[in-house]
């Protein structure tokens, strides 16, 4: 069994992160949330839409077809897309890109700008800013929690970095 007496609930303007040693079940309780995998025991009710940004942005993508491709059915309006990419200093170039032409770093982004589009509830992110540097990893993070702000949004978050987790968090939930 990977959890046991997990239990914790999220609302709209707040941000939890979950921490846990490599292999404690992290990505696979976001599994769990988005309804692929079923619970053994226990249960789960979530009302949201979701969006995920997944810990590999590689696999985030397919491929074979450029980021416009892949982004081009979330974008409501221009501007916002233009708004997010400035935001995460993302050249609007690189969308005519495929996902390998970019770097890890870029795809990350690139990642959470998909997600942050589809306009979600709640918003699940595992390690969204691994391969950032520590400047842009500030500024994503910045601009995900105006959004908490707002109260528009609830977001679970996975990282390794306990300095970031306890900077941002309303509570740390350590599995
Ligand atoms: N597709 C899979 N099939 C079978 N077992 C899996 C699969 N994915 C993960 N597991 C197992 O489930 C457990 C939890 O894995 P999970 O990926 O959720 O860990 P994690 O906490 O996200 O780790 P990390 O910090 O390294 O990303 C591990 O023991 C792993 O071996
Ligand atoms: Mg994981």
């Amino acid at each position: 069994m990977l959890y046991k007496g997990l239990s914790f609930s999220l609302k709209k303007g707040e941000l939890k992160s979950v921490v846990g040693e490599s292999g404690a079940g992290k990505s696979t309780l976001f599994e769990l949330i988005l309804g692929n995998l079923k619970p053994l025991h226990g249960s789960l009710k979530v009302t949201s839409k979701i969006a995920q940004v997944f810990q590999d942005p590689y696999s985030s993508f397919h491929p074979s077809y450029t980021l416009l491709n892949q982004i081009k059915d979330v974008v409501i309006s221009l501007d916002q897309l233009d708004s997010y990419l400035e935001l995460l200093h993302l050249e609007p170039s690189l969308l005519r890109q495929l996902p390998h032409q970019l770097s890890g770093g870029q795809l990350q982004r690139a990642s959470i700008v998909r997600a942050m589009l589809m306009q979600p509830e709640l918003l699940l992110l595992d390690e969204p800013t691994s391969a950032l540097d520590n400047l842009i990893q500030l500024e994503v993070m910045q601009m995900l929690m105006k959004h908490l702000q707002k109260k528009e949004i609830g977001m679970l978050l996975i990282t390794h970095d306990a300095h970031l987790a306890s900077w941002c968090s309303d509570e740390i939930i350590t599995i």
